[in-house]
């Protein structure tokens, strides 16, 4: 399971660049799967998520090969060349990935089973399977859970979507399942959430309409094969940008970060809390805004979270809960019940590591009221999940003692080489077990 051992430090320096975002990789291989053509993908994260991705798309019998570091060959087999895989598709931890192959597989002539590690295994894949469901594919859960058995050959119709939560994930099936349904496919949103499945869609030349909320697809004849440059994990970068706002010596620059606007809530966040955050040097990967993220270290002062921020950040919450614990006075989030049902029950998991270091905190059924001021250390159980692992490697930029963090091997699914990283810029992490 292994751990870390993070002894205090004052502060951080340098510049990194974190490895390539993870929604973006999954949908680079599964979209690369379908075309006509060779795609190339750099850039790619090779994380335990999209490794499992990449598994399973070469064992439904597309060749994929990795010729460099983060990089990504598909020799794409077409909309209809996908072949029966031989046997369970395993995703790992990996919820992204289960639910956009369940969209995609319902559409497929043969029949499939998915399932996932322990984690995965709990969490709810109705919310994907009853939209599908409505659009013709026959697919079993598991009281809702995995293992999901999808039943191929079934046709297809497109349908108008009301999502009930906020999920890319949801949005992103319904759109592939919407590439083989007859009609038209809309999905429709609560709140805006990431849209790389729109982008990336557009890139590999299928027309999406794509606005305020709402998307629709038709099916295409084909996907034309692309090359995609996957730029920096936002979500990555979020450990180094709330600890350079805690700590870092100069300004602090973490190059080459994914700064799509659908996943940036968490910039505005700090910024209300007084951060000193500044993009610079913006460009484009494809169809996907990259810049390079400037901090300078700043007091920050403790918010109410606007909730309609909660989407645009939803994976850096338990980095910013550490932000919070830092700052001066009471942040309250709220609106966030999402969070119980990532990798863990993030509100429950950060609260456990919060106490452990003393933070004083109350836990809301949809977030949490957090008192900022000193704190020590202490042992965290991240309960096998990536993000609090790495947030309370972190949180040792203010903490008076040692944090001992308990099993962390599940941050290889989101951010393999975190832990040199972080050692590089300052963090006294030891790895251990
Ligand atoms: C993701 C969507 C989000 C996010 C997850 C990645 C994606 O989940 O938490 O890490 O790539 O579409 P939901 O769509 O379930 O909120």
């Amino acid at each position: 399971m292994g751990g870390y051992r993070v002894e205090p430090v004052q502060g951080i320096a340098g510049r990194v660049r974190v490895p390539g975002d993870k929604s973006i990789s999954h949908r680079a291989l599964m979209l690369g799967a379908l075309a006509s053509g060779t795609t190339r993908v750099t850039g790619f994260l090779e994380g335990e998520d999209c490794l499992a991705t990449l598994r399973a798309v070469a064992a439904l019998g597309v060749r994929v090969s990795q010729p460099a570091p983060a990089e990504v060959v598909v020799e794409g087999v077409g909309l209809h060349g996908l072949e029966p895989p031989g046997g369970v598709l395993d995703m790992g931890n990996a919820g992204t990935a289960m639910r956009l192959f369940m969209g995609l597989l319902s559409a497929q002539p043969f029949d499939t089973e998915i399932v996932g590690d322990e984690s995965l295994m709990r969490r709810p894949m109705e919310r994907a399977a009853r939209p599908l469901r409505e659009m013709g594919a026959r697919i079993e859960t598991r009281e809702g859970r995995p293992p999901v058995r999808i039943r191929g050959g079934v046709p297809l119709h497109g349908i108008r979507y009301e999502m009930p939560v906020a999920s890319a994930q949801v949005k992103s099936a319904v759109l592939l399942a919407g590439l083989y349904a007859a009609g038209e496919t809309t999905v429709v949103e609560p709140a805006v959430t990431r849209d790389h499945t729109e982008r990336m869609l557009q890139s590999f030349g299928v027309e999406v309409m794509a606005r305020g909320g709402r998307a629709t697809v038709r099916p295409p004849g084909r996907l034309e094969a692309a090359r995609i440059a996957v730029p920096g994990d936002f979500s990555s970068a979020a450990f180094f940008i709330v600890a350079a706002c805690m700590g870092a010596r100069d300004p602090f620059v973490i190059e080459g970060v994914g700064v799509n606007p659908t996943r940036t809530g968490l910039l505005e966040m700090l910024a209300l809390m007084g951060a000193d955050l500044r993009l610079v040097n913006h460009r484009s990967a494809g169809a996907e805004p990259v810049a390079d993220v400037e901090v300078r270290p700043a007091r920050l002062k403790g918010i109410r979270v606007p909730e309609r921020l909660v989407p645009l950040a939803i994976d850096e919450f338990p980095a910013f809960f550490i932000a919070a614990a830092c700052a001066e006075g009471e942040t309250v989030v709220t609106g966030a019940e999402e969070l119980r049902v990532k990798e863990s029950d993030r509100i429950a998991s950060m609260a456990r590591g919060l106490a452990a270091l003393g933070v004083r905190h109350e836990v809301l059924p949809d977030g949490m009221r957090i008192e900022g001021g000193p704190f020590g250390g202490g042992v965290v159980d991240s309960g096998g999940d990536h993000r609090v692992a790495m947030s309370f490697a972190v949180a040792s930029l203010r903490a008076s003692a040692p944090i001992e963090i308990l099993d962390v091997a599940n941050v290889a699914t989101s951010f393999p080489g975190f832990a040199p990283l972080a050692r590089s810029v300052g963090l006294a992490l030891a790895e251990h077990g």
